[in-house]
């Protein structure tokens, strides 16, 4: 497959005022959101460590509050190979470093958190493998099994495994680190991919380890996961949700709409919700069976709500009066939803189709019909 780099400078109109340059073998990618006070360090350490090869380093900032971009500007103002590309009402991790990677000419492209938990030392001894070895992607590999996972808390190296061991399924490789941050991949091999890129979350290397269709040339070098020097961690509970999501984006997401399993996986666990509570009442309180089932059905249906603002229309969440106006909503898209429930369900049993599976088509339309409602009225994107 013939790419950019395959015809020569003459090909294009002489830029005559650009005198000619070495041309940049890797681009560092860096996301960052509130790095201020690593930005420096950081490039320091770059320096020091990448003396033998042509580098630029672009800074992917969500604009950050604490002015991280605006640091970058001023050590670019006099180093060209200092960039940033700055995005406003953005966030994430995967997609700043996707972006970076594909604003940038050169050949092989380094990802790294900028707060020096990385070792950049690294670097040289990953681009040489890759040349040497023609692979695709060199990971950086905290090795968790040996206990070498720097000053990370027990509970993170636990779900930094578990994480590991689920995107097995997804990746259908074998890597050590499948949720590392740090990693050098072959431009074109990225390009390939990129367009069918999930860019969800933080797990910009499952992502690209799920989507490629053909079988990835890896390898993987050891290191010490370091401390954070400046600043703190920006991963958080939310953090999960966006790698349930990456999963199910990769795996069921071929066949079915993620947000929509998501959707019909919130559902279930209202069901639980709904025999929970009406079994408490009926049984425990002794309230009559009418009275039970009203409120668990209402207790569900709220819960069923606030449990999809908050993860399968995160990016739509509604805040303040707005969760007012969207239960009232969402109440009545599910009402709407269970009377057809109940015709359908009930003519398909007239019409002598099994009990269950009248049970099961009567909920599948309902499913339908209130997620494809719900997204339109209830999580409708508002200017904000
Ligand atoms: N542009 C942008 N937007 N950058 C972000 C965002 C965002 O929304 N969130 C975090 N970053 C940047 C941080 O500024 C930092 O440079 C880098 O991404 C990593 O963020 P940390 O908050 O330092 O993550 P961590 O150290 O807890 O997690 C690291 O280890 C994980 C493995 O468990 C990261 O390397 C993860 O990618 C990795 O999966
Ligand atoms: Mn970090």
């Amino acid at each position: 497959m013939s790419t950019l780099f395959e015809q020569g400078p003459s090909d294009r109109a002489d830029a005559a005022s650009t005198r000619p340059e070495s041309p940049i073998e890797l681009a560092v990618v860096v996301p960052t959101y509130n790095e201020r006070g690593n930005i420096l360090p950081l490039l320091e350490a770059l320096a020091k460590a990448l003396t033998n090869i042509e580098w630029e380093v672009i800074f992917v900032d969500d604009h950050s509050a604490d002015g991280t971009a605006d640091v970058v500007r001023e050590m670019a103002h006099t180093n060209r190979n200092i960039r940033v590309l700055e995005r406003i009402g953005r966030r994430g991790l995967s997609s700043a470093s996707i972006e970076g990677m594909l604003a940038t000419a050169a050949p092989y492209l380094a990802v790294m958190d900028a707060d020096l938990q990385h070792d950049e030392k690294l670097l040289p001894r990953m681009l040489e493998r890759m040349k040497v070895k023609k692979l695709d992607i060199v990971i950086a590999s905290r090795s968790l099994r040996e206990g070498n996972a720097g000053e990370f808390p027990r509970d993170r190296v636990r779900l930094s495994l578990l994480g590991n061991r689920i995107s097995r399924f997804v990746c259908r490789c074998e890597v050590s680190d499948a949720m590392s941050g740090f990693f050098l991949v072959d431009a074109s091999f990225f390009r390939r991919v990129a367009p069918r890129l999930s860019g969800r979350g933080f797990k910009i290397l499952v992502d690209l380890l799920a989507t490629s269709q053909q079988p990835i040339r890896i390898g993987e070098e050891p290191y010490q996961f370091g401390e954070r020097r400046w600043g703190e961690s920006k991963l958080d509970i939310r953090v999960g949700a966006e790698y349930l999501y990456l999963l199910l984006d990769k795996s069921l997401g071929r066949v079915l709409p993620t947000r929509f399993v998501v959707f019909a996986l919130v559902g279930s666990i209202g069901v639980i919700i709904h025999l929970g509570i009406l079994a408490l009442l009926y049984y425990r309180a002794k309230t009559g069976f009418v009275e039970a089932q009203a409120a668990a059905t209402l207790s569900a249906m709220t819960f069923n709500f606030l449990l999809n603002n908050v993860l399968t229309f995160r990016d739509k969440r509604l805040r303040g009066w707005r969760v007012l106006n969207g239960l009232l909503t969402f109440y009545v898209a599910c009402a709407v939803g269970a009377l057809i429930n109940l015709s359908v369900a009930s003519s398909l049993f007239r019409s002598h189709v099994v009990w269950w599976l009248a049970g099961i088509c009567g909920l599948g339309f309902s499913s339908v019909w209130n997620y494809g409602v719900n997204s339109v009225f209830t999580w409708r994107r508002e200017k904000s």
